[in-house]
Protein backbone atom coordinates (compact mmCIF):
# COMPACT_ATOMS: atom_id res chain seq x y z
CA UNK A 1 0.00 0.00 0.00
CA UNK A 2 1.14 3.64 -0.47
CA UNK A 3 2.41 5.88 2.07
CA UNK A 4 -0.51 8.31 3.01
CA UNK A 5 0.93 11.69 1.90
CA UNK A 6 0.08 13.35 5.35
CA UNK A 7 0.75 11.98 8.51
CA UNK A 8 -1.01 13.02 11.81
CA UNK A 9 0.20 11.99 15.71
CA UNK A 10 -0.95 13.30 18.95
CA UNK A 11 1.14 14.51 21.17
CA UNK A 12 -1.80 15.41 24.18
CA UNK A 13 -3.60 18.12 22.88
CA UNK A 14 -1.23 18.65 20.21
CA UNK A 15 -1.21 17.66 16.98
CA UNK A 16 1.44 17.24 14.29
CA UNK A 17 1.06 17.15 10.86
CA UNK A 18 3.53 15.74 8.54
CA UNK A 19 3.79 16.47 4.97
CA UNK A 20 5.23 12.91 4.20
CA UNK A 21 6.65 12.81 0.62
CA UNK A 22 10.31 13.08 1.15
CA UNK A 23 11.00 11.27 -1.71
CA UNK A 24 10.08 14.60 -3.66
CA UNK A 25 11.20 16.99 -0.65
CA UNK A 26 7.53 16.89 0.44
CA UNK A 27 6.54 18.77 -2.84
CA UNK A 28 2.65 19.82 -2.75
CA UNK A 29 0.92 17.86 -5.72
CA UNK A 30 -2.83 17.85 -5.89
CA UNK A 31 -3.98 14.79 -4.08
CA UNK A 32 -1.46 16.19 -1.10
CA UNK A 33 -3.40 19.28 -0.67
CA UNK A 34 -6.52 17.88 -0.66
CA UNK A 35 -6.23 15.26 1.25
CA UNK A 36 -4.47 18.50 3.97
CA UNK A 37 -8.16 20.17 3.17
CA UNK A 38 -9.63 17.11 4.84
CA UNK A 39 -7.92 16.90 7.62
CA UNK A 40 -8.10 20.53 8.32
CA UNK A 41 -11.67 20.43 8.01
CA UNK A 42 -11.10 17.47 11.42
CA UNK A 43 -9.36 19.32 12.89
CA UNK A 44 -11.61 22.51 12.88
CA UNK A 45 -14.15 20.23 14.78
CA UNK A 46 -12.03 18.51 17.68
CA UNK A 47 -12.23 19.85 20.37
CA UNK A 48 -9.19 17.55 21.96
CA UNK A 49 -6.83 19.30 19.44
CA UNK A 50 -5.85 22.59 21.25
CA UNK A 51 -2.31 23.59 19.27
CA UNK A 52 -1.09 21.90 16.16
CA UNK A 53 1.83 21.67 14.36
CA UNK A 54 2.91 21.39 10.64
CA UNK A 55 6.26 20.25 9.99
CA UNK A 56 7.80 18.05 6.61
CA UNK A 57 9.11 14.48 6.53
CA UNK A 58 12.98 13.84 6.76
CA UNK A 59 15.23 16.66 7.32
CA UNK A 60 16.39 18.15 4.26
CA UNK A 61 12.90 19.39 3.09
CA UNK A 62 10.06 20.99 4.68
CA UNK A 63 8.58 21.53 1.26
CA UNK A 64 9.78 22.06 -2.04
CA UNK A 65 6.57 23.75 -2.93
CA UNK A 66 4.43 22.80 -5.74
CA UNK A 67 4.86 19.34 -7.24
CA UNK A 68 6.74 20.44 -10.36
CA UNK A 69 6.84 17.34 -12.01
CA UNK A 70 2.77 16.78 -11.73
CA UNK A 71 2.98 20.50 -12.98
CA UNK A 72 4.87 19.62 -16.22
CA UNK A 73 1.78 17.52 -17.18
CA UNK A 74 -0.93 19.57 -16.23
CA UNK A 75 -3.21 21.48 -18.57
CA UNK A 76 -3.62 25.05 -18.20
CA UNK A 77 -7.45 24.66 -16.51
CA UNK A 78 -5.75 22.31 -14.16
CA UNK A 79 -2.79 24.24 -13.26
CA UNK A 80 -6.04 27.42 -12.34
CA UNK A 81 -7.48 24.55 -10.16
CA UNK A 82 -4.21 23.93 -8.61
CA UNK A 83 -3.55 27.28 -7.64
CA UNK A 84 -7.24 27.80 -6.26
CA UNK A 85 -6.75 24.73 -3.85
CA UNK A 86 -3.54 25.55 -2.74
CA UNK A 87 -4.73 29.22 -2.00
CA UNK A 88 -7.86 28.21 -0.55
CA UNK A 89 -6.19 25.58 1.50
CA UNK A 90 -3.46 28.14 3.24
CA UNK A 91 -6.98 30.38 3.90
CA UNK A 92 -8.20 27.24 5.86
CA UNK A 93 -5.08 27.10 7.68
CA UNK A 94 -4.47 30.62 8.53
CA UNK A 95 -8.72 30.74 9.64
CA UNK A 96 -8.00 27.39 11.74
CA UNK A 97 -9.97 27.32 15.08
CA UNK A 98 -7.40 26.74 16.62
CA UNK A 99 -3.47 27.84 16.56
CA UNK A 100 -1.23 26.54 14.04
CA UNK A 101 2.79 26.36 14.17
CA UNK A 102 4.74 25.54 11.61
CA UNK A 103 8.40 23.39 12.42
CA UNK A 104 10.64 23.97 9.13
CA UNK A 105 12.61 20.93 9.49
CA UNK A 106 14.65 22.38 5.57
CA UNK A 107 14.66 23.61 2.58
CA UNK A 108 11.13 25.83 2.03
CA UNK A 109 10.41 26.59 -1.28
CA UNK A 110 7.87 28.31 -3.19
CA UNK A 111 4.38 27.28 -2.09
CA UNK A 112 6.58 25.45 1.07
CA UNK A 113 7.74 29.49 2.11
CA UNK A 114 3.33 30.05 1.13
CA UNK A 115 3.04 27.44 3.62
CA UNK A 116 4.66 28.30 6.70
CA UNK A 117 3.55 31.65 6.39
CA UNK A 118 -0.11 30.98 6.41
CA UNK A 119 0.73 29.74 9.61
CA UNK A 120 0.42 31.41 13.40
CA UNK A 121 3.78 31.11 14.32
CA UNK A 122 7.09 29.94 12.61
CA UNK A 123 9.92 28.04 14.19
CA UNK A 124 12.92 27.01 11.54
CA UNK A 125 15.59 24.29 12.13
CA UNK A 126 19.11 25.92 11.82
CA UNK A 127 19.51 24.62 8.51
CA UNK A 128 16.75 25.55 7.03
CA UNK A 129 16.64 27.89 4.19
CA UNK A 130 13.11 29.54 2.71
CA UNK A 131 12.47 31.55 -0.25
CA UNK A 132 9.52 32.33 -2.67
CA UNK A 133 11.67 31.11 -5.96
CA UNK A 134 8.40 31.21 -8.38
CA UNK A 135 9.62 34.23 -10.54
CA UNK A 136 12.93 32.24 -11.71
CA UNK A 137 10.16 29.42 -12.91
CA UNK A 138 8.07 31.87 -14.95
CA UNK A 139 5.29 32.22 -12.67
CA UNK A 140 4.59 34.50 -8.90
CA UNK A 141 3.89 33.15 -6.28
CA UNK A 142 -0.41 32.39 -5.98
CA UNK A 143 -0.64 30.77 -2.78
CA UNK A 144 -0.83 34.46 -0.72
CA UNK A 145 2.58 34.87 -1.30
CA UNK A 146 2.61 38.28 -2.54
CA UNK A 147 0.46 39.18 0.05
CA UNK A 148 1.69 37.65 3.20
CA UNK A 149 5.25 38.20 3.08
CA UNK A 150 4.71 41.78 2.63
CA UNK A 151 2.75 41.80 6.04
CA UNK A 152 5.34 39.96 7.82
CA UNK A 153 8.53 41.34 6.55
CA UNK A 154 7.47 44.78 5.27
CA UNK A 155 7.00 45.69 1.74
CA UNK A 156 10.31 46.71 0.55
CA UNK A 157 11.67 43.51 2.21
CA UNK A 158 9.61 41.79 0.03
CA UNK A 159 9.48 43.09 -2.95
CA UNK A 160 13.28 42.38 -2.72
CA UNK A 161 13.05 38.50 -1.98
CA UNK A 162 9.96 38.39 -5.04
CA UNK A 163 11.68 39.74 -7.87
CA UNK A 164 14.99 38.02 -6.82
CA UNK A 165 13.82 34.67 -5.84
CA UNK A 166 16.37 34.69 -3.27
CA UNK A 167 16.81 32.55 -0.47
CA UNK A 168 17.12 32.92 2.78
CA UNK A 169 18.98 31.19 5.65
CA UNK A 170 17.45 30.62 8.99
CA UNK A 171 19.34 33.34 10.66
CA UNK A 172 18.01 35.91 8.04
CA UNK A 173 14.83 34.66 8.51
CA UNK A 174 14.83 35.42 11.76
CA UNK A 175 16.12 38.62 11.64
CA UNK A 176 13.76 40.07 9.27
CA UNK A 177 10.60 38.89 10.91
CA UNK A 178 9.89 35.73 8.47
CA UNK A 179 10.23 33.33 11.28
CA UNK A 180 9.53 33.73 14.98
CA UNK A 181 12.61 31.65 16.51
CA UNK A 182 15.23 29.35 14.97
CA UNK A 183 15.52 25.91 17.04
CA UNK A 184 18.89 24.68 18.61
CA UNK A 185 20.76 22.46 16.79
CA UNK A 186 18.92 18.93 16.39
CA UNK A 187 16.12 20.20 18.53
CA UNK A 188 13.65 21.79 16.28
CA UNK A 189 10.47 19.41 17.35
CA UNK A 190 11.76 19.54 21.00
CA UNK A 191 11.09 23.05 20.92
CA UNK A 192 8.24 23.13 18.65
CA UNK A 193 6.12 21.19 20.90
CA UNK A 194 7.62 23.09 23.85
CA UNK A 195 5.56 26.28 22.68
CA UNK A 196 2.72 24.24 21.29
CA UNK A 197 2.23 22.86 24.91
CA UNK A 198 2.70 26.88 26.66
CA UNK A 199 -0.28 27.95 24.26
CA UNK A 200 -2.25 24.61 24.77
CA UNK A 201 -2.02 25.16 28.41
CA UNK A 202 -4.24 28.71 27.84
CA UNK A 203 -7.74 28.56 27.77
CA UNK A 204 -9.11 27.41 24.17
CA UNK A 205 -11.89 29.94 23.55
CA UNK A 206 -9.30 33.19 24.72
CA UNK A 207 -6.78 31.54 22.01
CA UNK A 208 -8.92 30.74 19.07
CA UNK A 209 -10.60 34.50 19.93
CA UNK A 210 -7.24 36.32 19.61
CA UNK A 211 -6.24 35.06 17.02
CA UNK A 212 -9.35 35.85 15.24
CA UNK A 213 -9.38 39.12 16.81
CA UNK A 214 -5.64 39.57 15.36
CA UNK A 215 -6.19 37.62 11.50
CA UNK A 216 -9.71 40.01 11.23
CA UNK A 217 -8.50 43.39 13.20
CA UNK A 218 -4.72 43.96 11.79
CA UNK A 219 -5.51 44.75 8.02
CA UNK A 220 -8.67 47.34 9.05
CA UNK A 221 -8.99 50.58 10.48
CA UNK A 222 -7.69 50.56 13.99
CA UNK A 223 -11.46 51.90 15.72
CA UNK A 224 -13.19 48.73 13.80
CA UNK A 225 -10.81 46.42 14.77
CA UNK A 226 -11.00 47.86 18.37
CA UNK A 227 -14.69 47.12 18.35
CA UNK A 228 -13.96 43.78 16.86
CA UNK A 229 -11.75 43.29 19.88
CA UNK A 230 -14.06 43.83 21.75
CA UNK A 231 -16.95 41.59 20.07
CA UNK A 232 -14.40 38.95 20.46
CA UNK A 233 -13.98 39.39 24.32
CA UNK A 234 -17.47 39.23 24.59
CA UNK A 235 -17.35 35.50 23.89
CA UNK A 236 -15.15 34.73 26.61
CA UNK A 237 -16.87 36.21 29.35
CA UNK A 238 -19.90 33.26 29.25
CA UNK A 239 -17.13 30.78 29.46
CA UNK A 240 -16.67 27.99 32.37
CA UNK A 241 -12.91 28.46 31.50
CA UNK A 242 -13.02 32.50 32.30
CA UNK A 243 -15.11 31.81 35.66
CA UNK A 244 -12.42 29.28 36.42
CA UNK A 245 -9.41 30.77 36.33
CA UNK A 246 -10.95 33.41 38.90
CA UNK A 247 -11.86 31.07 40.91
CA UNK A 248 -7.88 29.29 40.71
CA UNK A 249 -6.08 32.92 41.00
CA UNK A 250 -8.37 33.12 44.50
CA UNK A 251 -7.38 29.57 45.38
CA UNK A 252 -3.50 30.15 44.50
CA UNK A 253 -3.58 27.30 42.17
CA UNK A 254 -3.35 26.61 38.20
CA UNK A 255 -6.55 26.45 36.47
CA UNK A 256 -8.09 23.66 34.85
CA UNK A 257 -9.26 24.53 31.47
CA UNK A 258 -11.53 22.59 29.35
CA UNK A 259 -12.60 24.86 26.49
CA UNK A 260 -16.73 25.55 27.46
N1 LIG B 1 8.40 19.01 -7.28
C1 LIG B 1 8.61 17.72 -7.56
N2 LIG B 1 9.75 17.08 -7.26
C2 LIG B 1 10.69 17.79 -6.64
C3 LIG B 1 10.53 19.15 -6.31
C4 LIG B 1 9.32 19.76 -6.65
N3 LIG B 1 9.04 21.03 -6.34
N4 LIG B 1 11.66 19.59 -5.70
C5 LIG B 1 12.49 18.53 -5.65
N5 LIG B 1 11.92 17.45 -6.22
C6 LIG B 1 12.48 16.12 -6.41
C7 LIG B 1 13.58 16.17 -7.48
O1 LIG B 1 13.02 16.13 -8.78
C8 LIG B 1 14.36 14.92 -7.14
O2 LIG B 1 13.70 13.78 -7.61
P1 LIG B 1 14.44 12.80 -8.69
O3 LIG B 1 15.62 12.25 -7.95
O4 LIG B 1 13.41 11.79 -9.02
O5 LIG B 1 14.84 13.66 -9.83
C9 LIG B 1 14.26 14.89 -5.61
O6 LIG B 1 13.16 15.70 -5.26
C10 LIG B 1 15.50 15.48 -4.97
O7 LIG B 1 15.73 16.75 -5.54
P2 LIG B 1 17.15 17.20 -6.14
O8 LIG B 1 16.92 18.35 -7.07
O9 LIG B 1 17.88 16.02 -6.70
O10 LIG B 1 17.89 17.65 -4.80
P3 LIG B 1 18.84 18.89 -4.59
O11 LIG B 1 19.25 18.84 -3.16
O12 LIG B 1 19.91 18.94 -5.63
O13 LIG B 1 17.89 20.20 -4.82
C11 LIG B 1 15.95 21.59 -4.52
C12 LIG B 1 16.75 20.38 -4.03
C13 LIG B 1 14.66 21.64 -3.74
C14 LIG B 1 16.77 22.87 -4.30
C15 LIG B 1 15.67 21.46 -6.04
O14 LIG B 1 15.10 20.18 -6.29
C16 LIG B 1 14.71 22.50 -6.53
O15 LIG B 1 15.12 23.63 -6.83
N6 LIG B 1 13.41 22.17 -6.63
C17 LIG B 1 12.39 23.10 -7.04
C18 LIG B 1 11.95 23.94 -5.86
C19 LIG B 1 11.11 25.12 -6.28
O16 LIG B 1 11.54 26.02 -6.96
N7 LIG B 1 9.86 25.11 -5.81
C20 LIG B 1 8.92 26.14 -6.08
C21 LIG B 1 7.85 25.60 -6.95
S1 LIG B 1 6.69 26.87 -7.36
Amino acid sequence: MDEPNILTERKNSVLIVTLNRPRYMNALNIETLKDGKKILTDIYFDPDIRVVIITGAGDKAFCAGADLKEREKMSEMEVRHYIKTIKDTLVDIENLSKPVRCAINGLALGGGTELAMACDIRIAAPHATMGLTEVTLGIIPAGGGTQRLPRLVGIGKAKELILTGRRVSAQEALRIGLVNQVALEGKLMENAIEMAEDIAKNAPFAVQQAKFAINRGHEIDLSSGLALESKAYEVCIPTKDRVEALKAFKEKRKPEFVGE
